[in-house]
C-alpha cells in the first residue's frame, strides 16, 4: 500500500509517522511518501520518519519529495496537510479580526475566512493532480478550514473525506474518565467541523447505553476546565459541545483574552523552530514530548483508522468524518458538509442517522452553514463584495461596518495569496 501525506514536512508529522509505526497491522504501509515544497524541512521530518520506522521495525520505504506529481503517483491515498503560507499567514489570521473586535481564529470567524480563501484553490489543484495521477486515490483532507474545504472537494467530484481530530480526541479522554477502551466509547457527536457538540457518549456501540449524564455527573469539572467553559453551562445544556464552541459562547471574553496575550502562531511558531532543532538530531528516532503540546493529539490515529476502512483494509466500521449532509441533517442541504459519525467502507462514507435536534444546535449549524456556502464562493471566484457576503452572514459578525472593517482587513493581509485581490 502507498500512502502520500502532501505538506509532509509539517512538524506534525513525527505524530503521523509514529501512528503508521505503531498501527502497521492495521494500515500495512510500504511506501510512504512525505511532499513538500520546503526541501529543507523536508530533510530534518524525513530522517527522523525513517529512523522512528527504523527503531519499530517498520518495513516500509520512506520518500520524500518536492515533486508533487511524482510524488502521488500510484498513491492509494493522498493526506492532505498543509498550510498556505504557514505559521506567518496564520498569524495575521489571530490578529486583524481583533481590531475589528473580533475573535481572532485559524478556522473560526473572519481568520478562517482567510484561510479558507488561500486553502481552496491550492488544494482544488492538487487534488487534480492526484486524480490525474491515479482516479481511483482517497483523499484524506485534514487541511483547514476542513468543512470548507471538503466540501470543495466533493463539489469537483474528488474522492475525498474530511478529518478533524476533535471526535477522536474525546473519545480517548471519555474512555480513560470511564475506564473503558476507546472503541467501547462511540459519541453522537453532531454539527459542523470544528463546530460540534457531543449529544450522548454511549458504551458498546450506536445503541449502548448513554452515560454522558453521569460522566458530566462525576467529571463535569474536568470537562469544563478542560474547555475553559463553566462547568454551569455544560451542566444547564445537557451535552459537551467542541472547545471552538468556546469563540461562539464566551466570543467577548475570548476577544479580551487573546487581546493580552501572545498569539497561538507565535506560541506554535516557537515550538516549531524548537522541534526542528531536535529533528536534526541523528539520534533522535521517536516522536519528541514537546509534539504533545500541539492540538493534534491523536490525529495519526484517525488518519489510519480511516484509511484503513477506505482501503478495505478493516478499520473502524463507524467513525466521525467530515462528509456530505444527504438528509441527516434535514434542515441543511444535501450537499452542506456535516460532521457525524458515518459507515466507511471501500465506498466511501455514509453518515448515521441523527435524532431531531435541539433549535439550540440546529439553529447555529444552519447560521455557519450558509456562512461556509459564501466563504466557498468567495473563494472559488473572488472578489470584495463575495468576501463581504461572507462575512456578513458569519453570526460572529453580522454588522455590516464590522464586515466592511474585515474586508478591507483580510484582502489586505492575504494579497499575495489572492489570484483575483
Ligand atoms: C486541533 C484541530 C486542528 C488544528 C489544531 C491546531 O487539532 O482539530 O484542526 O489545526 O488543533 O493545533 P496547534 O497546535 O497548531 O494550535
Ligand atoms: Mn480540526
Amino acid at each position: 500500500m502507498k500512502l502520500a501525506v502532501v505538506g509532509g514536512g509539517s512538524t506534525y508529522t513525527p505524530e503521523l509517522i509514529d501512528g503508521f509505526a505503531r498501527l502497521r497491522d492495521t494500515l500495512p504501509i510500504s511506501e510512504l511518501v512525505l511532499i513538500d515544497p520546503a526541501a529543507d524541512r523536508l530533510d530534518l521530518v524525513g530522517g527522523l520518519a525513517r529512523r522512528i520506522f527504523a527503531k519499530q521495525g517498520h518495513p516500509g520505504k520512506i520518500v520524500t519529495t518536492s515533486d508533487l506529481d511524482a510524488g502521488v503517483e500510484g498513491a492509494d491515498a493522498v493526506l492532505l496537510q498543509l498550510r498556505v503560507g504557514g505559521q506567518a499567514a496564520r498569524l495575521q489570521d489571530e490578529t486583524w479580526p481583533l481590531e475589528c473586535g473580533c475573535v481572532g481564529q485559524e478556522t473560526t470567524g473572519a481568520g478562517g475566512l482567510a484561510k479558507a480563501l488561500r486553502t481552496v484553490p491550492v488544494v482544488l489543484d492538487i487534488a487534480e493532480r492526484v486524480r490525474r495521477a491515479n482516479p481511483d486515490a482517497w483523499i484524506i483532507d485534514f487541511t483547514n478550514p476542513v468543512g470548507i474545504v471538503t466540501r470543495a472537494l466533493l463539489q469537483a467530484g474528488h474522492k475525498a473525506v474530511g478529518l478533524c481530530n476533535v471526535a477522536i480526541g474525546l473519545q480517548r479522554k471519555f474512555a480513560a474518565l470511564l475506564h473503558v477502551t476507546p472503541a467501547e466509547v462511540h459519541l453522537d457527536h453532531v454539527g459542523l467541523n470544528h463546530l460540534t457538540w457531543e449529544l450522548g457518549v454511549r458504551l458498546g456501540g450506536p445503541q449502548g447505553d448513554n452515560v454522558l449524564p453521569k460522566l458530566l455527573a462525576e467529571h463535569g469539572d474536568a470537562i469544563a476546565d478542560d474547555l475553559r467553559l463553566p462547568r454551569q453551562v455544560l451542566d444547564r445544556l445537557g451535552v459537551v459541545p467542541s472547545y471552538y464552541l468556546r469563540y461562539f459562547y464566551a466570543h467577548d471574553e475570548v476577544v479580551r483574552e487573546l487581546g493580552t496575550k501572545p498569539s497561538r502562531a507565535a506560541e506554535v511558531a516557537a515550538m516549531e523552530r524548537e522541534l526542528l532543532a531536535l529533528y536534526a538530531d541523528p539520534a533522535l528516532d521517536e516522536k519528541p514530548g514537546l509534539l504533545a503540546k500541539r492540538g493534534g493529539a491523536f490525529y495519526s490515529e484517525a488518519a489510519v483508522d480511516l484509511a484503513a476502512s477506505l482501503l478495505g483494509n478493516g478499520g473502524s466500521p463507524v467513525q466521525v468524518v467530515n462528509t456530505y449532509n444527504n438528509g441527516t441533517l434535514p434542515f441543511l442541504a444535501d450537499d452542506a458538509v456535516i460532521e457525524v459519525p458515518a459507515r466507511v467502507d471501500g465506498t466511501g462514507a455514509v453518515p448515521l442517522p441523527v435524532p431531531e435536534l435541539d433549535p439550540l444546535y440546529a439553529g447555529l449549524i444552519a447560521h455557519v452553514t450558509a456562512y461556509e456556502d459564501l466563504a466557498l464562493e468567495a473563494a472559488l471566484r473572488g472578489g470584495r463584495d463575495r468576501v463581504f457576503r461572507a462575512l456578513l452572514a458569519h453570526p460572529l459578525v453580522g454588522q455590516y461596518d464590522y464586515a466592511d472593517g474585515l474586508t478591507d482587513r483580510l484582502i489586505e493581509h492575504n494579497r499575495e495569496h489572492l489570484a483575483w485581490a
